[in-house]
């Protein structure tokens, strides 16, 4: 049997039997986040999109609806979350419109300037090194792009023991929302913008290279 603490950690990078259970939860549990997310966002029909950190691939498929006549790509450095991405997905990458590829943040297999969009729903807390990560971001997006940071945690005053405990548990980045505008910007973003659902907990951080 498993310690909630391991299967907290699943959430951190999905792996086999239990890795499968939990990227099927998160597609579940994060599903309102995602849409409240991804409604901040402006996705042209034609847009090229990155999702990083895809997990299960759910918001891959909301993203795809969007973007009708674009591209999509999903990135995960768990291969469980690649394969279960791509079985989500499958109409879609079999149809040659998606594609989801093992990888990790600070090392995107993309080149310069090759996204209109890019989304990551909660996953920015495990990136390791933001001040890089954000920066390899913004490099394979085109200018006036946007980069859409989706959490349901920030650190705020209100929040909860839960999350708390959570953030401890996995070492997880736990920033203000003044912080991450901060990287963001320092990150080289011409333009950022926080929007909070103040009572879900939730942050969108919207920046424009
Ligand atoms: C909490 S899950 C969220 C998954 C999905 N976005 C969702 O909302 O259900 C975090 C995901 O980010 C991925 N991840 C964490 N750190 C990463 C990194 N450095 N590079 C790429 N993916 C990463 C994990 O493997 C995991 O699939």
């Amino acid at each position: 049997m498993k310690t909630p603490d391991e299967i907290l950690q699943n959430c951190k990078k999905p792996e086999g039997a239990l890795g499968e259970e939990t990227i099927l939860r998160m597609n579940e549990s994060h599903a309102e986040l995602t849409a409240w997310g991804i409604s901040q966002i402006e996705i042209a029909k034609q847009a090229v999109v990155l999702d990083i950190g895809c997990g299960g691939g759910k918001a891959l498929g909301r993203l795809s609806k969007k973007a009708k006549d674009g591209r999509l790509y999903g990135l995960d450095y768990s291969e469980t979350s690649v394969e279960m991405a791509k079985q989500e997905n499958r109409e879609d990458v079999e149809m040659g419109k998606m594609e989801i590829v093992h990888g990790s943040v600070s090392a995107l297999p993309f080149p310069d300037g090759m996204f209109d969009i890019v989304t990551s729903v909660e996953s920015y807390y495990f990136w390791p090194d933001l001040s890089h990560d954000f920066r390899e971001v913004r490099r394979v997006m085109k200018n006036g792009a946007v980069f859409a940071v989706i959490a349901e945690m920030y650190n705020h005053e209100g929040q909860s023991e839960e999350d708390k405990y959570i953030v401890k548990t996995l070492q997880m980045h736990n920033n203000t929302p003044e912080e991450l505008e901060d990287m963001l910007k320092k990150a080289g973003f011409r333009e950022v913008r926080i929007e909070l659902e103040q009572n879900k907990g939730w942050l969108c951080a919207v920046a424009v290279r």
